[in-house]
Parts: C-alpha cells; sequence; structure tokens
C-alpha cells in the first residue's frame, strides 16, 4: 500500500491489517519507531481530531511533523496544488496528509507525485478514510466482530464522506447498513451501495447495532434542506427519549458520531454523554490508527 487515498481502493484483508495493527498499538504499545521519517499535515479545511491525532500519531513514531498552513505559504501567491506537493516533496517529506474541499484531490496527489506518500485527511463529499478505519477499531473492540452487524448511519448523507467511507468499509464485510435522513439529504443513487434506505429514524434504530449520527454539515449546505433544526432534532435527532426507548429493549448498540457534534440537534447532550456512546473512544483510537496506516504506508511494519 503506497497511498491512502480512499477505503474503496483497499481490500478487506488490508483493512483488517490496519485495525488489527491499530488494536495492537492500542494493547500494547508500539515496538516500532519511525525515526528519521517526517509528516507534513496539509489542512485546507478546518480539523481538530484528525489534524492534531496525526500530530500525535507522528510524533508517538518519532517522526518530525510539521503542519502547513495555507494562509501563510505561496498557496496565497497562486502556486498550484501540485507544484507545491513537489515542493513539500523535494524538501524530503515522506508523508503528506491532505484535508480539501475538493473531492478527488488526494487520488489525483497520489497519481502525480514520485516518492512521498498521500493521505486523505477528508475530502469534500468523498472519503475519510481514517475515520471509517477508527470507528471500525471502536467497532471491533466493542463486538470483538467487524461481521455480521447492522450499522445505520443517520443524517446528512448527502454531504458526508465519513458516511461514503462507512458504508464501503461496511459493504466489504457484509454488514447491513441502513442510511437515514431527511430525503433532501439523501443522495440520488445511494442504494446503489448496497445500503438500505429510508426517511423513517424509528423504522431503523431498533434494528441497529451500531448508530452513527452525522454532523449536519451547514457549511456546505446552500440553501435550506429542511425546515428548521427543531424539526430535524424531532425527525432524525438522537435524542434522549429515543435513547430511553432503546435503553428497555435490552439490546446490545452502541451510538457514534465522527464529531464535531452540533449538541442538542444531530444528538442530545445526554445521548452523547451516555453509556452506549463511543464518541471520545473513536477519538482515541484515531491516534491508533493513524499510527498503524503510518508504519504501513512507511513499509516499516
Ligand atoms: N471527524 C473529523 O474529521 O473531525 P475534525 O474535522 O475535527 O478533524
Amino acid at each position: 500500500m503506497q497511498h491512502l487515498v480512499g477505503i474503496k481502493y483497499l481490500s478487506k484483508e488490508q483493512i483488517e491489517e490496519i485495525i488489527f495493527l491499530g488494536r495492537e498499538i492500542e494493547e500494547k504499545g508500539v515496538s516500532v519507531s519511525a525515526e528519521g521519517y517526517s509528516l507534513i499535515n496539509m489542512f485546507l479545511e478546518p480539523s481538530t481530531r484528525t489534524r492534531i491525532s496525526f500530530e500525535k500519531a507522528g510524533k508517538n513514531l518519532k517522526m518530525i511533523t510539521t503542519n502547513f498552513s495555507s494562509t501563510v505559504t505561496s498557496l496565497q501567491k497562486g502556486e498550484t496544488i501540485i507544484d507545491t506537493v513537489e515542493t513539500l516533496e523535494s524538501i524530503g517529506y515522506d508523508i503528506l496528509v491532505v484535508r480539501t474541499s475538493t473531492s478527488s484531490l488526494p487520488f489525483y496527489l497520489s497519481k502525480n507525485v514520485k516518492r512521498i506518500r498521500i493521505i486523505n485527511a477528508g475530502d469534500g463529499y468523498n472519503e475519510h478514510p481514517t475515520q471509517a478505519l477508527l470507528d471500525a477499531l471502536t467497532i471491533y473492540q466493542t463486538f470483538h466482530t467487524l461481521e455480521n452487524l447492522s450499522i445505520l448511519i443517520v443524517g446528512d448523507i448527502l454531504f458526508s464522506r465519513v458516511a461514503r467511507s462507512n458504508i464501503y468499509l461496511h459493504k466489504k464485510f457484509n454488514n447491513r447498513v441502513m442510511v437515514c435522513g431527511p430525503s433532501t439529504l439523501l443522495p440520488k443513487g445511494i442504494e446503489k451501495l448496497g445500503v438500505e434506505v429510508g426517511t423513517d429514524l424509528d423504522k431503523f434504530i431498533d434494528k441497529a447495532d451500531v448508530i452513527m449520527a452525522l454532523r449536519l454539515q451547514f457549511e456546505r449546505q446552500k440553501g435550506m434542506y429542511f425546515p428548521n433544526v427543531a424539526e430535524y432534532r424531532k425527525f432524525w435527532g438522537l435524542t434522549a427519549d429515543r435513547l430511553k426507548n432503546l435503553q428497555i429493549k435490552n439490546k446490545k448498540f452502541i451510538i457514534m458520531h465522527p464529531g464535531p457534534i452540533n449538541r442538542d440537534i444531530e444528538i442530545d447532550t445526554q445521548v452523547a454523554y451516555s453509556e452506549e456512546s463511543v464518541i471520545l473512544e473513536q477519538v482515541k483510537r484515531g491516534v491508533f490508527v493513524r499510527m498503524a496506516v503510518i508504519l504501513k504506508l512507511l513499509g516499516l511494519i
């Protein structure tokens, strides 16, 4: 594996290798270092979790880590992305972590670089592969399997790279995947990916082992996709009432959210802090999974 640009390009075996290496790092620590190698974070969109956990992952592996700031670089002077990336490659960076609003830019970069490894840290509506991998590690650590599971993804599917990467991943494991949200936020043809699609959350919610709420991406929504946030919460929110209804059924389930959360819109604060919520475990595992990805791409393990 030379680059990580999308879950759709990975085999089930490659996914398992990363997840199980992440689990080993979580449980036993890491015995290998990447000393002498360097990583640069090029985040052209805001990020807290992904950027900082890549930085931490690199530092845990003893790498030189640098944060690229688009506002004080020659991108501002009109330099193209590919010229910038070639420059970073010439300076000697080994890994470029890129977040961008341009779907497929990491794929394009991966086809136009010589030596530097490209990691997609989220590209437009396309993919967020390390998010899906850390989600899968969290699911594995709860259910001790990645198969025979029912995954419900609820919310803003249309603009969600997290949804797409999770769908690609779970379909490779033949899991049941259900997607639900307002019809305006369900992409046309999404059922072709092998998912069940609907608008009624209460029809799906008690069938799921994993309930994954998505952030409403107001910054990408040009116009109104639902009447208002109160209506959205009522129909598609993980509310305290919905949680209570699930808890009385005595079935094991977990609640996930990639973050950042819009509190009391797509998820109630009480639900985010419930026993079933694994949101902060997801964040924690982001470091282990990203260490695993770095080690794999550098061929150190
Ligand atoms: N989940 C996620 O990508 O969060 P950040 O935008 O904070 O990196």
